[in-house]
C-alpha cells in the first residue's frame, strides 16, 4: 500500500524516515554471513528462489504463524522482491531479511526488525521461518544464532524479542533453545526476551559451536571495553 506525491512513492505501512528519529552513524548492512552448514545472505529474485519462496510462504504453518494470506506466484514474487530491499539497519523500524541458504537452495528466512535505535533502549525483534522439508535438523537454531550475533555484536542491541503466536510449539521451543525467556503473554501471543547479559555469557560459545562469522572479533564483541555503543546522528 502506498501513495505517490511529486513523483515519489511513499509506503503507508511504515513511518517515513524523517519521523523515525536518530540514525546509527554507521548503518548495519547485510553482507553474507556463514555458519557451519548455512549461508545467510540478502534475498534474490532468481527463478529458483522465487519458486522456493512461493512454496514456503504458502505453507499452512507459515501462514498461520505470521497471519499471511495465500499468495499466487505473482504475489509471492512481489513479496520476495520486497524482501530483497530490506538489507540495511540504520534507524528505528528498519527491517533486515536474510535468506537461509543450504547447499545453494533457499530454505527459509531470518529477520531482524529494529524497534529502537537509542543506545540504552536499542532493541530489535527477531523472526524466523523454514521450509517444512528442512525442519527438525537445527537449521533455524543455527540461522537464528547468527542473526543474534548480528543483533548483539554488530547492531549492539541491548535486548532482542521474539513474539510467538499461541499454538506454535516449534517456534516457542526454538526461542527457548536459543536462550530466550518467556516474559509476557496476551492470550494470543507469547513474548520472549534475550538481553545482552545472556548473550555475553553464551555468545562466544554459540559463535564457535555454529561456526558463525559476523566479522566481529571476540575482543570487539558485545560487553567488551572496546565495543562502545554505536554513535547516533540526527
Ligand atoms: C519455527 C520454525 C522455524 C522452527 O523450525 P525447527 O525445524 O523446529 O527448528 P530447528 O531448525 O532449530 O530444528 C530443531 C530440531 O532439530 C533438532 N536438531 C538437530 N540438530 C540440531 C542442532 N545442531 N541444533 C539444534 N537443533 C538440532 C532439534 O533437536 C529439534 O528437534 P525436534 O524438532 O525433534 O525438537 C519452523 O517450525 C517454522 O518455520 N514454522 C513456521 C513459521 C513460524 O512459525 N515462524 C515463527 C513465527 S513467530
Amino acid at each position: 500500500m502506498g501513495l505517490k506525491w511529486r513523483g515519489r512513492s511513499f509506503s503507508l505501512r511504515r513511518r517515513q524516515r524523517f519521523l523515525r528519529g536518530s540514525f546509527l552513524e554507521h548503518p548495519v548492512d547485510a553482507t553474507p554471513m556463514s555458519t557451519r552448514r548455512l549461508i545467510l545472505r540478502p534475498h534474490r529474485l532468481r527463478h529458483a528462489d522465487a519458486e522456493a519462496w512461493h512454496h514456503i510462504v504458502n505453507q499452512p504453518d507459515v501462514r498461520t504463524a505470521l497471519n499471511w494470506p495465500a499468495r499466487d506466484r505473482a504475489a509471492s514474487r512481489r513479496h520476495l522482491e520486497h524482501r530483497t530491499r530490506h538489507t540495511r539497519l540504520w534507524q528505528a523500524d528498519d527491517f533486515l531479511a536474510l535468506a537461509i541458504e543450504l547447499d545453494g537452495e533457499l530454505i527459509g528466512d531470518v529477520s531482524l526488525h529494529v524497534r529502537s535505535i537509542e543506545g540504552s533502549n536499542r532493541s530489535a525483534e527477531i523472526g524466523w521461518l523454514l521450509d517444512r522439508r528442512n525442519m527438525g535438523c537445527g537449521y533455524a537454531t543455527e540461522a537464528a544464532s547468527a542473526m543474534l550475533a548480528l543483533a548483539f555484536d554488530v547492531l549492539q542491541a541491548q535486548w532482542v524479542t521474539a513474539i510467538v503466536r499461541r499454538g506454535n510449539p516449534r517456534s516457542a521451543a526454538l526461542a527457548k533453545r536459543l536462550g530466550f525467556t518467556p516474559v509476557a503473554a496476551d492470550g494470543q501471543h507469547d513474548a520472549f526476551l534475550m538481553g545482552n547479559l545472556v548473550w555475553r555469557e553464551r555468545g562466544a560459545e554459540v559463535r564457535t559451536s555454529y561456526g558463525i562469522d559476523v566479522g566481529v572479533s571476540d575482543e570487539h564483541a558485545v560487553g567488551s571495553a572496546a565495543a562502545p555503543l554505536g554513535r547516533l546522528t540526527r
